[in-house]
C-alpha cells in the first residue's frame, strides 16, 4: 500500500544521508516502521541527471509507503523535476528545510531556507501543485527546524503558510539550524508547533530510545515521531517503540537476535545493491549493532578481513554468540552521528 495514514502507532524512519537507503528501509519496515524517508537527493542534480542521484531513488514495492526528500533552492528546477519523479511513480514527497552541513548551505537550501520564508513556501506550493497530478494524489511534506539563528522562531509562522499552500503534514527537529546537533531537543517547542496548525506534526529530536519516542508523543500531542540516529544504533527501536506503547513483550536485545539484523542487512545489502561500494559500508556499520556486546573489537578485525558476501556473513553470524556487557533494558547506547 503506498497510503498511509499519521498517527502515534505508526513510527517513522528520518531522513539520513548515507543511511536511509533502500536496503535500510527494507530493514527497518521488518521490525515495524510504517513510512521510511530517502536519503536527500538534489533536485539541481535530478534537473541534470547526475548519475549519484539514480541509487537514492531506487526503490521497490515493499517499499512502500516511501517518501522522497528533495533539497534545493531553485525554484525553476522542481517543476521539471517533480514531472520527471511523477513520470517515474513516485507519489510521497519531503523538502528538507533543516539540514545544517556547509556544502547545502552554501546552495541555499537545507535549514538555510529558513531564512527566506517566501521562497521556502513557493518551494512548498510547487510541490503540492505538482503532486496533486498524481493519479492517485501525491503528498507532501515539510521538514525543518526551529529557525535559522538561534532564538529566531520563526516555525509557527512557516507552519501556518505551508498548511495554507496545501502541505500535507510538517516535521520538526526543534534545534536551530547554528546549532547543529549540540543541546538538547526542544520538545515543548513541539506542543507549541501541534496546537499551532491542524496538519499533521511529525517529531525528530533526540529519539534514541524506543520510551524517548513514547514520552516524546505524550509530552507534546504531536501526531507521529520519526526515529533517526536511535534507528542506526538500533533497527529494532520501532518494534521496540511499538510493543511499548501496546504493552506487549519487548524482544531481548541479545547476541542471537542482533546477529539476526546483521544478517537482514547484509541480505538486503547483497540483494538489492550488492557492489564493492556497498560491501565496504555495510561491513563498517555492523559493528555499531553489536554495541553494548562482549568482544566487538575482534569482530571489527574479522569484519575487515571479509573479502566477499559470504565471508561476511559467516563472520557476522559470531555476534549471536556475543554476551551483553550489562543490561541496557533494550536501550540503544547513541554517540553522536552528526551529518
Ligand atoms: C547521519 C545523519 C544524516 C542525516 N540526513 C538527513 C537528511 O538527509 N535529511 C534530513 O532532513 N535530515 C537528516 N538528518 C537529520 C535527522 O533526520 C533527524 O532529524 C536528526 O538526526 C534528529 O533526530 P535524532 O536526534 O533522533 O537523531 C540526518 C541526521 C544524521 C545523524
Amino acid at each position: 500500500m503506498n497510503t498511509f495514514s499519521i498517527n502515534p502507532d505508526s513510527p517513522w524512519l528520518a531522513p539520513l544521508a548515507g543511511y536511509s537507503d533502500l536496503p535500510f528501509r527494507l530493514l527497518v519496515k521488518q521490525y515495524g516502521c510504517a513510512v521510511g524517508c530517502s536519503e536527500m537527493v538534489s533536485v539541481k542534480g535530478l534537473a541534470f541527471k547526475n548519475m549519484a542521484t539514480r541509487r537514492i531513488l531506487a526503490t521497490c514495492p515493499e517499499d512502500t509507503p516511501m517518501v522522497l526528500q528533495l533539497f534545493g533552492s531553485e525554484a525553476q528546477f522542481f517543476e521539471p523535476v517533480m514531472e520527471k519523479l511523477l513520470g517515474m511513480g513516485m507519489r510521497n514527497f519531503d523538502l528538507n528545510a533543516g539540514c545544517p552541513v556547509r556544502k547545502v548551505l552554501k546552495s541555499g537550501s537545507g535549514v538555510k531556507l529558513m531564512e527566506d520564508l517566501g521562497k521556502l513556501v513557493n518551494l512548498a506550493s510547487i510541490m503540492v501543485s505538482k503532486a496533486a497530478e498524481h493519479p492517485d494524489g501525491g503528498r507532501v511534506g515539510i521538514k525543518f527546524r526551529l529557525g535559522f539563528n538561534k532564538g529566531e522562531n520563526v516555525y509557527i509562522d512557516l507552519a501556518k503558510r505551508l498548511e495554507d499552500v496545501g502541505v500535507d503534514w510538517v516535521t520538526m527537529h526543534p534545534r536551530y539550524g547554528k546549532q547543529m546537533f549540540a543541546g538538547a531537543a526542544d520538545w515543548t517547542k513541539l506542543a507549541l508547533l501541534k496546537q499551532a496548525v491542524s496538519i499533521p506534526v511529525i517529531g525528530s529530536g533526540d529519539l534514541f530510545t524506543a520510551e524517548s519516542g513514547v514520552r516524546c508523543i505524550e509530552e507534546t500531542g504531536i501526531d507521529a515521531i520519526m526515529f533517526a540516529r536511535g534507528a542506526l544504533y538500533d533497527p529494532s527501536i520501532f518494534a521496540r517503540y511499538i510493543a511499548l506503547k501496546n504493552g506487549t513483550k519487548i524482544p531481548v536485545r541479545d547476541g542471537s537476535f542482533l546477529s539476526e539484523i546483521v544478517l537482514k542487512h547484509i541480505r538486503l545489502t547483497k540483494e538489492y545493491e550488492g557492489d564493492e561500494r556497498s560491501f565496504k559500508k555495510i561491513r563498517s556499520i555492523i559493528p555499531r549493532y553489536a554495541k553494548g556486546l562482549k568482544g566487538i573489537r575482534a569482530l571489527r578485525s574479522s569484519l575487515l578481513e571479509c573479502r566477499n558476501w559470504e565471508e561476511l556473513e559467516k563472520a557476522a553470524t559470531v555476534i549471536a554468540q556475543l554476551k551483553p556487557v550489562d543490561n541496557t533494558h533494550g536501550d540503544t547506547d547513541v554517540d553522536v552521528i552528526c551529518q
